[in-house]
């Protein structure tokens, strides 16, 4: 549990909030690039961090991601007109570059200087990896993009979905690094890939701090003389790299899934899913069926919410709950976000009682309440300046028992070297 004091530093992401700050020190994914592919084209509502933002290409090609409203009489640039190397206000047709700065201002004489002290707050944003990466943080610090194995990867290696979760971010990202909920929530009959998980449903968990981020280490016994293991990571601010099941249908060898949970304000989470396989391209069906088209949670509408939510229950089955699977909710995310958003939009953790299987949890607060208190203290977080630390995967393997895990699975949760030597 946490006090009422650590949980809202912990969730609350605003401006002028601490959790918020320290999450502005990071570059954040922000938009599928085909979201902003069309130079002119229609410029993309957005929202990151509590704050309203529209993001556009321009003429030249440029992504610019401004502050959603115009600094004449706030009028939303939503509605602007995306045309000569500018976004220009539908009011009275003030138009701004992607730094933000304000470059005609037709209503006023020309003789003024007024419109060179006009701009709206811009953020800096870069494509990679087919996504549009936004930094919103000082830009005395400026930090490099974090070394994603699979932002470097060909098109046909990766797969990158987005939907939208509504609870706040901490509760999702805590879902990603909970590894004992497998064994119940997405237990299925139907899935031959769990013989370990349901060999021994009693894991041993153990939490080491390694290169900025948690390395959380679930034990099982498995064969004689062996043991399963799986390796979860947590990459602040946001970034959980659950252990993939070897042999779940539809995952060749080599893929596995890394999560980030940004947090759109203090309710509602983007749950970005990087679906990666550095050994061997997906073929299109294998694409689809990571949600290229669809959404990795199954069908979403066009604000990428999925079509199984809340508001319908999650469509819960409680014939195949009985008989088939644990929850009786089709889709492993769904499953996921029933549970999260159940909790309200920021579960109150003065009211939890946890157990030894939620260590990896009770690390991650520490780690993000200790970044946080470092910020306070005027020293920024490591990770963010430091980009070879995401150059990384999660791992399951099977040891004998004699090996220590880290040592056995030293080659498996490392990304593949990086051209610039990351
Ligand atoms: S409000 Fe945008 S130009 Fe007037
Ligand atoms: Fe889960």
């Amino acid at each position: 549990m946490l006090s009422k004091n650590d949980n809202a530093l912990l969730t609350r992401v605003g401006p002028g909030t601490l959790m918020g700050e320290l999450i502005r020190h990071f570059w954040l994914p922000a938009l599928q690039e085909e979201e902003v592919a069309v130079p002119d084209g229609a410029p993309v509502r957005l929202r990151l961090l509590g704050e309203d933002l529209v993001a556009f290409r321009d003429t030249q090609g440029r992504v610019g991601i401004v502050e959603a409203r115009c600094a004449h009489r706030r009028a939303g640039l939503f509605f602007g007109r995306n045309e000569e190397g500018g976004l220009r206000c539908a009011y009275h047709g003030w138009k701004y570059d992607v730094t933000g700065q304000c470059v005609e201002l037709p209503t006023e004489p020309r003789a003024t200087n007024f419109r060179e002290r006009i701009r709206i707050t811009a953020y800096p944003s870069e494509v990679r990896g087919g996504v549009v990466w936004i930094y919103m943080g000082s830009p005395d610090l400026a930090p490099a993009l974090p070394d994603f194995e699979f932002n470097r990867l060909p098109r046909a290696h990766r797969v990158v979905t987005k939907r939208l979760q509504q609870s706040n971010w901490a509760q999702a990202a805590e879902g990603g690094i909970d590894s004992s909920h497998l064994s119940y929530l997405h237990d299925s009959k139907t899935d031959t890939s769990r013989t370990y998980l349901r060999m021994d449903r009693h894991p041993v968990f153990d939490v080491k701090e390694i290169d900025h981020g948690l390395m959380i280490t679930a034990r099982r016994n498995a064969d004689p003389g062996q043991y399963y293991w799986r390796i979860n990571r947590f990459l602040p601010p946001f970034y959980t790299l659950p252990p993939t099941t070897q042999g779940r249908k539809g995952w060749s060898p080599g893929t596995y899934k890394i999560d980030a949970w940004v947090p759109i304000d203090d309710e509602n989470t983007w749950n970005w899913a990087f679906v990666a396989n550095p050994d061997q391209p997906y073929s299109e069906p294998e694409r689809e069926a990571f949600g290229a088209r669809d959404g990795f949670a199954g069908p979403l509408d066009e604000h990428y919410r999925p079509l199984l939510n809340r508001d319908n229950d999650y469509q819960i089955d409680r014939e195949r709950q009985k008989n088939v699977s644990f929850s009786g909710i089709e889709g492993v995310p769904n499953q996921d976000a029933a549970m999260q958003e159940s909790m309200g939009p920021i579960v109150d953790r003065t009211r939890e009682n946890l157990g030894n299987s939620d260590l990896g949890i009770v690390h991650f607060r520490r780690l993000m309440l200790r970044l946080a208190g470092d910020l306070a203290d005027g020293r920024s977080p490591h990770a963010a300046a430091n980009a070879a630390v995401y150059n990384v995967r999660p791992a399951e393997v099977l040891l004998p028992d004699s090996v220590p895990v880290l040592q056995g699975a030293a080659d498996l949760l490392r990304g593949s070297a990086s051209e610039t030597g990351n």
